[in-house]
């Protein structure tokens, strides 16, 4: 299993080595790159409006997120993870991630305190932008969700990971459609492992579906509003339940954030 991130080659040339990084890359679960996803359609101009890309140099997308309000974005830990907030552009208002709406830059980054702890757990982080974003057509905000997924709910990945195991990001934004896996079955599925808990959620559609490197971090919406943030999976699209936070699981943490409030809820 896999994170689904693109620029580890990025991180690695301006970052100091991170004395875990190792121990993840030889895991049982290890962190890859993010990209399209696998056996998606293209979106229609304007289908995710709250879609964004994450750039650490404006041109190399690395990684999806969700415009919560003017201010905030959301993505998955491991996409901001040991950056500094000049890393992280925000790209709105576009179906192609090399041609920008409007290009965001960041003032804080905010990690889930207790990213990664237990391994592979609350793997959410938000982001604060310097200027406010200008709303339209192509660039909206999506809505929290006011209740947890059920079974039987219709739910929709967007993102510009790559088609294969990876691959490099598309140049068009992809969408899919997965239905929600309950607990207790995907965790069977993964034979318990510890790298699961309350705050994930799991989807699947079909063999040769599903979230692929480059699509960490983006939006899974249902009915409105946003349900996942793309975590981990076994990439791509191969058979197996794809493993998403849980955003419903982390409302006051967001809502703690977003007014200010620096106390670890979770
Ligand atoms: C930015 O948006 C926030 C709401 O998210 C609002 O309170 C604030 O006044 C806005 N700032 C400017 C400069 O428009
Ligand atoms: C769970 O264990 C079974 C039997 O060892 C194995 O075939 C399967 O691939 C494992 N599932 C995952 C997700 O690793
Ligand atoms: C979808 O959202 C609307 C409000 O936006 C709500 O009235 C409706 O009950 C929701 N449908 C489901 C299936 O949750």
């Amino acid at each position: 299993m896999q994170l689904l991130y693109l620029s580890s080659l990025i991180l690695l040339l301006l970052q100091p080595p991170n004395p875990c990084e190792s121990k993840r890359l030889v895991g049982p679960i290890s962190r890859g790159p993010s990209g399209r996803i696998k056996g998606g359609q293209e979106a229609e101009i304007g289908f995710a409006p709250y879609q964004v890309s994450l750039q650490p140099i404006v041109g190399s997308h690395n990684c999806g997120g969700a415009i919560l309000n003017e201010q905030w974005i959301i993505t998955a830990g491991h996409c901001v993870e040991n950056y500094i907030p000049a890393l992280v552009n925000v790209i709105t208002g576009t179906n192609k991630w090399a041609e920008p709406g409007a290009v965001y830059y960041t003032e804080s980054i905010h990690m889930h305190c207790m990213y990664d702890q237990p391994y592979m757990h609350n793997d959410i982080a938000l982001v604060k932008l310097t200027q406010n974003i200008t709303f339209n057509e192509l660039t909206q905000p999506i809505a929290l969700p006011t209740r947890p997924v059920h079974s039987g709910d219709e739910i929709v990945l967007t993102g510009w990971g790559a088609e294969e195991a990876y691959g490099s990001s598309v140049e068009n934004l992809q969408k899919l459609t997965l239905g929600f896996v309950p607990f207790e079955e995907c965790y069977d599925i993964f034979n318990q492992t510890s790298s699961m808990g309350v705050g994930h959620i799991c989807t699947f559609s079909r063999e040769g579906e599903g979230s692929c490197h480059g699509d960490s971090g983006g939006p899974l919406v249902s009915n409105g509003s946003l349900v996942g943030v793309v975590n981990w999976g076994r990439p791509c699209g191969v058979g197996f339940p794809d493993v998403q936070a849980n955003v419903y699981y982390y409302l006051d943490w967001i809502r703690s954030k977003i007014s200010g409030n620096s106390l670890c809820y979770y």
